[in-house]
């Protein structure tokens, strides 16, 4: 069975107001939830929990798992009682691995001709039957030199398979949550890490075994793109370098972050081999996005776990030369003074659960 040691979850004086609603983001290697609620037209931490789900797949804690909808239910029903969530109104956030997100360029035309024109035109971005999926898009509104083109449209397209959909579904319903949305994990991340702003801006959602990248502009995606490398890849590195176990090598990789010395002093070049990695495939995205809209990136937001490494902010900056800030969501609602620390530390790995909690209190109005 499951020890609660790697669940951190903390419970807070019920701020008296509004409902209190709940934010939920199971990941790949853990289920993360946030519970807020609106005071004075705030929005206010109430609690907030992490559940590891290795020790549910039989594996260690922070690794990458696949689990069956009943067990991930079961770890939720625990993280649940553990962080003392006290709501079942939710929102969920869903992985981007299982949606499909794509800009078109369409002619321009009126709503009404697009409804029509997307879901057709989208059958050639779609690699599944098109009844299959839940299909949803936006106009992104024209911004920056290239928007000026008046013949032209940019469409996002948004599709996650109904299959999907339905198990998640079915994993807050075990659990005894009511969700009114499900949203890619994109958008989420998006409400929560970002200040407004119009310029373009890379996010970076450094994962344990995938690194997303969003390429963000006045508040819209405009690319997304997948690195199968994340941050359990530099607990690896550490561990077959140094020659010892993973759980001592995510220890070391913790505290020790970038920096690490192998026994004769040397520096490993495990770390660094993983970032450079990263940051070299990023750096691709970027400039095809400069290149094809004819304005830089002026600024890179790290969110995720792999995010809190001691180190990738610097080191970061310098490869890619340009602002690098790490993400601080709970910065976005109101928290106890005494945890202002533990939450600036803990806020990366948070991003999305905080974004889809933030989203369900939008929707109360
Ligand atoms: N202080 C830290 N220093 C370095 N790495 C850390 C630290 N804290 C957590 N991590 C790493 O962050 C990762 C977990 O990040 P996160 O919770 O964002 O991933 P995830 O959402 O489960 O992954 P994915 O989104 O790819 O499915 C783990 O690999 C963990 O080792
Ligand atoms: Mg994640």
């Amino acid at each position: 069975m499951p020890n609660f040691k790697d669940v951190i979850s903390g419970i807070f004086n019920k701020a008296s107001g509004g409902q209190s609603v709940l934010g939920v983001d199971v990941s790949s290697s853990s289920i993360k939830v946030v519970q807020l609620r609106k005071k004075g037209g705030r929005a206010v931490l109430e609690t907030y929990g992490e559940l590891a789900l290795g020790p549910y797949a039989k594996m260690e804690a922070g690794q990458a798992t696949n689990l069956p909808p009943e067990i991930i239910s079961e770890g939720l029903k625990d993280v649940l009682k553990e962080a003392k969530v006290t709501t079942v109104n939710c929102g969920v956030a869903i992985p981007l691995s299982a949606s499909l997100i794509t800009v078109m360029e369409l002619p321009k035309m009126d709503e009404k001709q697009l409804a029509s024109v997307v879901p057709l035109e989208a059958r050639k971005y779609i690699p599944v039957a098109i009844q299959d999926v839940m299909l949803d898009w936006n106009v992104i509104p024209n911004v920056g030199p290239d928007g000026e083109d008046s013949k032209k449209l940019e469409v996002l397209i948004v599709a996650i398979h109904k299959d999907t959909i339905g198990k998640y579904q079915e994993i807050v319903r075990q659990a005894g949550l009511q969700a009114s949305f499900f949203e890619i994990e994109i958008f989420s991340t998006i409400r929560s890490s970002l200040d407004r702003g119009i310029t373009p801006i890379l996010l970076i959602d450094f994962g344990v075994s995938t690194t997303k990248l969003y390429v963000v502009e006045a508040g819209v995606v405009k690319n997304s793109h997948s690195i199968n490398k994340g941050s359990q890849d530099i607990t690896l590195a550490i561990s077959s370098s140094m020659g010892i176990g993973t759980k001592e090598a995510e220890q070391i990789k913790r505290d020790v972050g970038i920096n690490v010395k192998l026994e004769n002093g040397e520096l490993s070049n495990a770390s660094f081999a993983v970032l450079e990695y990263i940051i070299s495939d990023s750096k691709r995205v970027m400039l095809a996005y400069e290149r094809k809209h004819q304005r830089p990136i002026t600024k890179i937001v790290f969110a995720g776990g792999g995010s809190l490494l001691k180190g990738l902010g610097d080191f970061a900056s310098e490869r890619f030369n340009v602002e690098v800030k790490i993400a601080d969501p709970f910065k976005k609602v109101e928290t106890p003074a005494f945890l202002e620390a533990v939450l600036s530390e803990a806020g990366p790995e948070f991003a999305v659960a905080i974004g889809t909690a933030l989203r369900k209190l939008e929707e109360l109005g």
